[in-house]
């Protein structure tokens, strides 16, 4: 079971590891496909979601397409999951049937159910608790506009959510530093950061003036995230933390904007921001397709020696 590879989180993999995935994506996406043509004929992942989505069904689905392989897609309203199939036993079902398995669901115990009982490899597709798939791409992106990824600072502002997470994991595993202004109540768990810290990641809370000084990537997430059920409160605490043009011109001037989206316009971004010059959050949502490519190649068949 132990020698399965599972994407399951950016601080369960090696920083080697990923940066090898993060190159295969950069290969698929110039065209040098590593492993050929059609490397995934023959081969189905699954793709089941327990929450809505527009980018990571249709990137899975057409990067497995494009290399040759095929998908089933599962909704939990319309699975036995919706009707209280254990995780257990789908992971033990879907297994005889798919050669991977890719799930968004609510609590990340779920993801590690799954992995625990599946004999094909497992990716996480979000949680509550993370996004690795995304801040793959992100990390993407951001190479492509600065050149790097080391040494470069990243301002998190608003809420401390699961994108959130994902960032934190990947701070010790890339180098790059990550100075995060949330407020109180909507911060990330202090011990990823401890965590994160231990590693060598540098990543700190702070308010919004230092988060975007000096900042080469302005990153926001929405207020209120799938599952969230205190929305009138998260709209309060978080309205001071709104990236508009103001929160830009406090960072570097050739600092890029970025948001996973979907977005909540005119809340977490201004139409402005989002739609000028300093955006790239269309390369990011491109780049799920790539990156994710690269996420499959390796659950399937390994990195390239
Ligand atoms: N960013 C992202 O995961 O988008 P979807 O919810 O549309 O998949
Ligand atoms: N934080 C958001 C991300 C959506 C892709 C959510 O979990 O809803």
């Amino acid at each position: 079971m132990t020698d399965i590879r599972h994407f399951l989180d950016l601080d369960k993999l090696p920083s080697g590891t990923l940066k090898d995935i993060l190159a295969l994506g950069d290969s698929e996406k110039a065209g040098n496909a590593p492993f050929g043509a059609k490397p995934l004929a023959g081969k189905t992942l699954a793709l089941i979601f327990e929450k809505p989505s527009t980018r990571t069904r249709v990137s899975f689905e057409v990067g497995m397409r494009q290399l040759g392989g095929d998908v089933v897609i599962l909704d939990a309203d319309s699975s036995q999951l919706g009707r209280g199939e254990t995780i257990a036993d789908t992971a033990r079902v879907l297994s005889r049937f798919v050669d991977a398995i890719m799930i968004r669901t609510t609590d990340e115990s779920k993801l590690l159910e799954l992995a625990k009982y599946a004999t094909v490899p497992v990716i996480n597709g979000l949680t509550d608790q993370s996004h690795p798939c995304q801040i793959m791409a992100d990390l993407m992106t951001i190479k492509e506009h600065k050149g790097k990824l080391e040494g470069l600072k990243f301002a998190w502002i608003g809420d401390g959510n699961n994108v959130s997470a994902s960032f934190i994991h990947a701070s010790p595993k890339f180098g790059f530093s990550l100075d995060m202004a949330c407020p109180a109540g909507y911060r990330p768990n202090q011990g990823l950061i401890e965590t994160a810290s231990a590693e060598g990641g540098k990543v700190r809370m702070t308010d919004m003036d230092s988060a975007l000084a000096d900042a080469d990537v302005v990153v926001t997430d929405c207020w209120v995230s799938m599952g969230d059920e205190d929305a009138d409160a998260r709209m309060e605490a978080l309205a001071p933390y709104q990236v508009n043009s103001a929160a830009m011109a406090k960072a570097n001037k050739d600092a890029i904007f970025m948001h996973c989206l979907p977005a909540h316009r005119n809340e977490e971004v201004t139409d402005d921001v989002i739609d000028g010059p300093q955006s790239v959050v269309f390369d990011e949502a491109e780049n799920r397709l790539h990156a994710q490519k690269g996420v499959l190649l390796y659950c399937f068949n390994g990195l390239p020696s």
